[in-house]
């Protein structure tokens, strides 16, 4: 394939955002957004496959999530169940590595089983590593890592140790994040990590993010300058 871009992120993080706005604007309920969400994310995989991305990582459910109605979060928790047992998910058939950040405890049991059964089965994948952020919050990672530190009685700590005690230890930080929907804030999403990161507010809600909309946020990549503090 010719070289499309002059240089590509390393690591997308995106804050899939919009799936109940999308839904309510069709006269639909909040749920069925989040069912067609899950649809972007598989497209969205897959171009990460085409466009040759090393990290993709998908804010899902965020600690604050738990704020809404049992109804939704119970019709989130079965998409992600189906979603991930399928027999013939993108996983297994393209080769991807699947991880989770955050604490998945409160989950159901065997949605708990069918995540770390495909982790498992997906771990020695390397084209590709899919993150699944899941009851996952910036603070709550840094507090719990931070507890971590306290129980082992370390007195001094540096950067590169801090980073090896969040969830994220395995993956580099976030080159880029977008956030679907037209919101512009984190939401309690990778503080730490996101030190050095270019931002993307596209308008568009994430059930309707596509291929063209992957390509569009990729050539906005590859025009920004990143300074890290240099001129
Ligand atoms: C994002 O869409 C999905 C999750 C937070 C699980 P929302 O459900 O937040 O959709 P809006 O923001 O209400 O439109
Ligand atoms: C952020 O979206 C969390 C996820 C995408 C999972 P929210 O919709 O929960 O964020 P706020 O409430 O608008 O800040
Ligand atoms: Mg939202």
């Amino acid at each position: 394939m010719t070289k499309l871009f002059k240089k590509l992120p390393t690591h997308i993080a995106i804050i899939m955002d919009g799936n109940g706005r999308w839904a309510t604007k069709r006269g639909m309920p909040r749920n069925y957004g989040h069912k067609e969400g899950v649809n972007a994310i598989e497209r969205t995989i897959e171009a990460c496959l085409k466009y040759n991305i090393k990290y993709c990582t998908f804010f899902a459910f965020s600690t604050e999530n738990w704020k809404r109605s049992k109804e939704e979060i119970d019709g989130i928790f079965q998409l992600l169940r189906e979603y991930i047992s399928i027999n013939d998910n993108i996983f297994l058939e393209k080769e991807v590595k699947l991880k989770h950040i955050g604490v998945i405890e409160p989950f159901p049991d065997d949605l708990k089983s069918a995540l770390v059964n495909i982790e498992n089965k997906t771990e020695k994948f390397d084209k590709l590593t899919i993150t699944f952020a899941l009851n996952y919050g910036g603070r709550d990672e840094i507090i719990r890592g931070v507890n971590t530190l306290l129980q082992s009685g370390q007195k001094q700590i540096d950067e590169n140790q801090f980073s090896s005690i969040l969830d994220t230890k395995d993956l580099p930080d976030p080159d880029f994040i977008i956030r679907t929907s037209g919101e512009q804030r984190v939401s309690n999403f990778m503080l730490y990590q996101m030190a050095y990161s270019e931002f993307y507010f596209p308008k568009i809600c994430w059930p309707s993010f596509n291929e063209k909309h992957f390509i569009k946020s990729l050539q906005v990549f590859e025009k920004r300058k990143r300074r890290y503090g240099g001129v």
